[in-house]
């Protein structure tokens, strides 16, 4: 291919003007660790989510691991959870010496099926780990019907998104938490950040607690006022959202759901361009997904090959993702071999995921898909 290639990134994040003057406020202010901004943040999140109380973290991964400590799930505990996902999901079982069982997801859709959740269930199963993949929800209500029949702890991994629904149900309605990233590429970011959003006032108290030490008081209890004693009640970690990572994340709020129907409008052409295009096929997704992946399945065989044709070509893709329990630490501790979940392991092999973000003009996604032909045809 000739340079003259232009570039489409991957992803673009869309901060400027309202978030610098944002961070200015609070660098002017007292506090940049945890304090009124973060404080000022949970409310927002909560308002947009329709979910009473939320509690913000240093990332996905460390709330995903609160969330199973907040709810008691430890050692010789069993999560199921999809093998379609990014790592950090079945990891934070394992963070908390719990035992991460996969089950196999919808061909259609990517998402974990409820029935292969049901049939995994065991004496030992504590929690379901649902996967909001790409930004379309899984089917919490049924999964919420097995997690009730079943006692268990129902947690929604909502990283690629707030701004979804699906059966009138936002992420941390129906499920017993959900837990989002504000991760550099994520729908809303602050660079990494996470927050997890609970229902039940007593949780979201313990997850103050943990995000913070096991500390009786925070930093902004401790310097009101007069010096108070502070007490360690339980062991916990030191990943609190900062306030300066609130400053960030406040001005996208009102945002959102402009910037929703943005990466919308560029989905929506994206699968008028790639449809009926030989050896491909679309995911499906009902509700309102937050659209913050792009993915189709690939001609079979030829995921990786497009891959670096299409890199070569200027094009930022990416893989979201290869199935996790066949990456060399889950197949070296548990043994897992290719054929055990074959939905995840088809989509697996053949994702691949094109660029989207706010403002994507609907001439660059046609540009790519035009690549995107090109290569599946066979052209240099
Ligand atoms: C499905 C899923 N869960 C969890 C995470 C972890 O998020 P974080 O980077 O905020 O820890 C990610 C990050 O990409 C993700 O895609």
């Amino acid at each position: 291919m000739t340079a003259t290639l232009r570039k489409i990134e991957f992803y673009k994040h869309d901060l400027g003007a309202e978030e610098l003057a944002s961070l200015q406020k609070t660098l002017g202010s007292l506090f940049l660790t945890t304090g009124p901004r973060v404080a000022e943040f949970e409310r927002g999140l909560g308002e947009y989510l329709g979910v009473p109380h939320v509690v913000g973290v240093t990332s996905c991964t460390e709330g995903l691991m609160l969330a199973l400590m907040a709810f008691g799930v430890g050692a010789g505990d069993e999560v199921i959870t999809t093998p379609m996902t990014f790592i950090a999901t079945p990891n934070s079982a394992l963070y908390v010496g719990a035992t991460p069982v996969f089950v196999d997801v919808d061909p259609q859709t990517a998402l974990i099926d409820p029935e292969a959740v049901e049939a995994a269930i065991t004496p030992k199963t504590k929690a379901i780990i649902a996967v909001h993949l790409y930004g379309q929800m899984a089917d919490v209500k049924r999964l919420r019907q097995i997690a009730d029949k079943h006692h268990l702890v129902l947690i929604e991994d909502s990283a690629h998104g707030v701004e979804m629904r699906r059966d009138g149900a936002a992420p941390g309605q129906v499920g017993d938490a959900a837990v989002f990233s504000f991760y550099a590429t994520k729908t809303i970011t602050s660079g990494d950040g996470g927050a997890i959003a609970v229902r039940d006032p007593a949780i979201a108290e313990r997850l103050r607690r943990l995000r913070n030490h096991g500390m009786s008081k925070d930093a902004a209890s401790r310097y009101t006022g007069s010096y108070k004693h502070w007490d360690m009640v339980e062991l916990g970690y030191k990943c609190g959202l900062s306030d300066l990572d609130a400053a960030l994340l406040l001005p996208q709020l009102p945002r959102l759901d402009k910037r929703c129907a943005s990466r919308e409008a560029a989905v929506r052409k994206y699968e008028e361009l790639l449809t009926g295009v030989e050896g491909i096929r679309l995911l499906k997704w009902t509700g309102r997904s937050a659209h913050h992946l792009f993915t189709f399945l690939a001609p079979q065989g030829r995921r990786d090959a497009m891959l670096e044709a299409l890199g070569a070509r200027n094009i930022g893709v990416a893989v979201n993702y290869r199935a996790v329990h066949l990456l060399s630490y889950y197949r070296e501790r548990f043994g897992f071999k290719p054929g055990a979940f074959p939905q995840a392991e088809e989509i697996g092999d053949r994702t691949l995921t094109l660029p989207l973000y706010p403002w994507i003009s609907l001439d660059d996604v046609a540009y790519v898909v035009g690549h995107v032909r090109d290569v599946i045809a066979g052209a240099a």
